[in-house]
């Protein structure tokens, strides 16, 4: 095969490739991944329940029916789960994880992973439900 004919046949694999809707949702699930709990979960009766192999090493970010903030759950060194709600206290901006703390990008507040303020402007800390572990299972009150 020379030059001419071996770019030809890359160029035709190339666009053979971008025909693919396959790789549209392959790139949808890898975001989709990281937003764990995402799949249909609802709170019930002022509980949400959220099955412990959704996180990912004991961590996930969660949404669900009727919450209308992401929670961020993670699982502590002695065994138990918190449920931090990643709305700022400030100003309502969306908390989001970045290493170990938790940055609300509206202006700059910063939070520890027990969602206590590190860095202003916010004066409190992000709001934390209980949870509860019942088998496989997270049990996260939420009302
Ligand atoms: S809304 Fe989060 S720092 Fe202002």
């Amino acid at each position: 095969m020379d030059r001419r004919h071996f770019l030809l046949a890359g160029c035709k694999a190339c666009a053979a490739l971008a025909a693919v809707p396959a790789l549209a949702s392959l790139e949808s699930c890898s975001t989709g991944k990281s937003a764990a709990g995402s799949t249909a979960l609802a709170v019930e009766n002022g509980v949400l329940s959220v099955p412990v192999a959704s996180l990912s090493n004991g961590v996930g970010m969660i949404s669900a029916k009727g919450l209308d903030d992401k929670l961020y759950i993670s699982k502590g060194a002695d065994g138990t789960y918190k449920a931090l709600v990643l709305h700022c206290p400030h100003k309502g901006g969306p908390v989001k994880p970045s290493g170990d703390k938790l940055i609300c990008n509206w202006h700059g507040s910063v939070f520890d992973m027990d969602g206590k303020v590190t860095k202003g402007p916010s004066q409190q800390g992000l709001k934390v439900y209980p949870v509860e572990v019942a088998g496989d299972v997270l049990k996260v009150r939420v009302a």
